[in-house]
């Protein structure tokens, strides 16, 4: 059976008139709150959203996370029928699942294999592969009721150069080890520029929000980590600070993994997964080699029909 997404040829000027009407509001913010810049939010949000547009680009991102998940037994990913597609036309199988809150029910054993599921199907391109699935909503994917996933729609992927899959490793290192330095040169290649000691506390903090349920070798439901009262201080203390020292421009890259790993995040709080998140980090980045990320990487975009400049996109 098949699945197919047709777009209306008046979609372009509506994303257009969209964004107008986006950057007039983030406009409108950042002049009341100046604790985040806004204009590479809105860049990120701009291409992502134009790039959602072409339907032929979105087939080969489709068949990049098939080459990339092919030897995940727990992720399908559909396979593209180029022949029936066109650039407003997608077509490809069709995969049978049930929406996620629908495995709430389920016995927590269940419940696991789907998170874990999850958690390769976004961070194995990203660790294996530098690429990342920018959108982890809900309408994504689907679930089977063998708790293996449907990971749909691949309109808003990024593609990574190896430095920066290293500086997200260098960041957990940097702050299990407390290493300031090494912290420092993980935040340049996030993209950030022109670091104060203030900033680079802040930023810790965030960091620290972030990564904190990688820091222990222990079973534990992700909320145990880093949610509730906690979460919520972290977050008011990092913006109220970030206010404070004047603000900050978030690189693109860091708009995209922060968004990753929020919504992973509330995804695994909605599963109430008890996971090993620390052993599960640690199998996909022990054996890190950049050289072999770019070798992995360019045979992936060969395979599939991306080209150079679509990957450094
Ligand atoms: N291959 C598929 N097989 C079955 N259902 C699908 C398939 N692809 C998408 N869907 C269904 O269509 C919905 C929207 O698909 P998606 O690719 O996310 O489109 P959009 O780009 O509009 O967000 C999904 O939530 C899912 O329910
Ligand atoms: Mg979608």
């Amino acid at each position: 059976m098949l699945a197919c997404k047709l777009q209306y040829p008046r979609m372009d000027s509506v994303v257009e008139a969209d964004l107008k009407q986006l950057k007039l509001i983030l406009s409108i913010f950042h002049r009341y709150d100046r604790a985040i810049d806004a204009t590479q939010m809105y860049q990120e949000l701009a291409e992502r959203l134009r790039e959602e547009l072409d339907y032929e680009r979105e087939a080969r991102n489709m068949a990049l996370y098939g080459h990339m998940l092919a030897d995940e037994p727990g992720i399908h990913v559909p396979v593209p029928r180029p022949e029936l597609s066109t650039r407003r036309l997608l077509c490809m199988n069709w995969l049978d699942g049930s929406r996620l809150l629908s495995v709430a029910d389920r016995p927590l054993e269940d419940r696991n294999k789907v998170a874990y599921n999850m958690f390769r199907a976004w961070y194995v391109p990203f660790y294996y592969y530098g690429v990342i699935h920018g959108d982890p909503h809900l309408g994504n994917y689907t679930v089977r009721d063998d708790n293996t996933i449907n990971l749909l729609d691949f309109g808003c992927i990024r593609i990574f150069p190896p430095g920066f899959v290293q500086g997200v490793i260098d960041l957990y290192r940097a702050l299990r080890d407390d290493d300031h330095d090494l912290a420092v040169k993980a935040y340049e290649t996030w993209g950030f520029v022109d670091l104060d000691k203030q900033t680079i506390e802040v930023l810790n903090m965030w960091a620290g929000f972030i990564y904190a349920p990688l820091m222990e070798n222990r079973t534990r439901n992700i909320s145990d980590t880093n949610s509730g009262a906690y979460g919520a201080a972290t977050a008011a203390k990092v913006h109220k600070e970030l206010r404070r020292i004047g603000g900050v421009r978030p690189p693109r890259e860091f708009v995209l993994m922060d968004r990753a790993a929020i919504g992973l995040g509330s995804v695994f709080m909605h599963l109430r997964a008890e996971m090993n998140w620390f052993q599960m980090f640690h199998e996909l980045i022990d054996a890190f080699d950049g050289d072999r990320l770019a070798t992995r990487q360019a045979e992936a975009l060969a395979a599939t029909g991306l080209t150079p400049a679509e990957a450094a996109a």
